[in-house]
């Protein structure tokens, strides 16, 4: 299975200009990495102008919405996004159920759509600060992962991003009050298969791909890599800098 390296790169940058001098200073020397998959999720205005000279990459979307098309304002579909050659998409990522108001149950019908439509799944799930100081850290995860998958049978296009919503930095990925240990991760990263084997059975879940988030950069990447056994990562702040996200991309070779 080959690691998965996605960049988030939320609401940046300001110019379509800094899109491009990024993500091609990125092309180049990382078109030809081995056993990794490289995925780039810019804004969707930067998609069509990206897709143009997407190389070595694939291009992920950072939402779309549940219906086909119509009368849904300021809305993007599925649809849309598979006909400008995007192949991933995140969703229910913390911003969007903190910001958003995203249910389970509305990022269930997205994950539904997203799939009938070909795309490729980054499904994120985590626990706030204060569900983890409750002790409520699984029951929160078994919820979002059993409410987001729910009714879907095949998930072999679903990668599972873990993201504690405490670790996810606020653009500077160097600046974090707190990380997780590899030891936690790797025991969350068990919990979520466990229960992956529980819902579908225990070959599907060896073949989803579960991913770390949060704070994510060139420093940490092996350890939840390596020592937590992730399969890969999902990069907000980090994946700014072309540089930084080299450097991250090559700890998964
Ligand atoms: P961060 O963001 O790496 O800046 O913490 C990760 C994410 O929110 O996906």
């Amino acid at each position: 299975m080959e690691n998965l390296i996605a960049a988030n790169w939320k609401m940046n940058p300001s110019s379509q200009k800094e899109a491009q001098e990024i993500f091609s200073a990125l092309g180049g020397p990382a078109s030809g990495w081995e056993g990794v998959e490289v995925v780039i999720c810019p804004p969707f205005v930067y998609l069509p102008a990206l897709a143009q000279s997407v190389g070595g990459f694939a291009l992920g979307a950072q939402n779309c919405f549940w219906e086909e098309k119509g009368a849904f304002t300021g809305e993007i579909s599925a649809a849309m996004l598979k006909d400008l050659r995007v192949e991933y998409v995140l969703i229910g990522h913390s911003e969007r159920r903190k910001y958003f108001n995203e249910t389970d149950e509305l990022i269930n019908k997205k994950i539904k759509k997203a799939l009938e439509f070909g795309l490729k799944v980054i499904f994120c799930i985590g626990e706030t600060a204060q569900k983890r100081d409750e002790g409520k850290k699984e029951e929160v995860l078994e919820r979002q992962l059993r409410g987001g998958l729910a009714g879907i049978d095949n998930i072999k296009d679903v990668n599972i991003a873990y993201e504690p919503v405490w670790a996810i930095s606020s653009g500077d990925p160097y600046k974090t009050k707190e990380l997780p240990t590899t030891e936690k991760v790797k025991e969350i990263s068990l919990f979520i298969k466990n229960l992956l084997a529980k819902i579908y059975n225990q070959e599907t879940a060896e073949k989803i791909r579960i991913i770390y988030g949060g704070s994510a950069n060139s420093e940490n990447a092996q350890g939840y890599l390596k020592d937590a056994g992730m399969q890969g990562l999902l990069v907000g702040g980090a994946s700014l800098s072309a540089e930084e996200f080299i450097k991250i991309i090559k700890s998964a070779e």
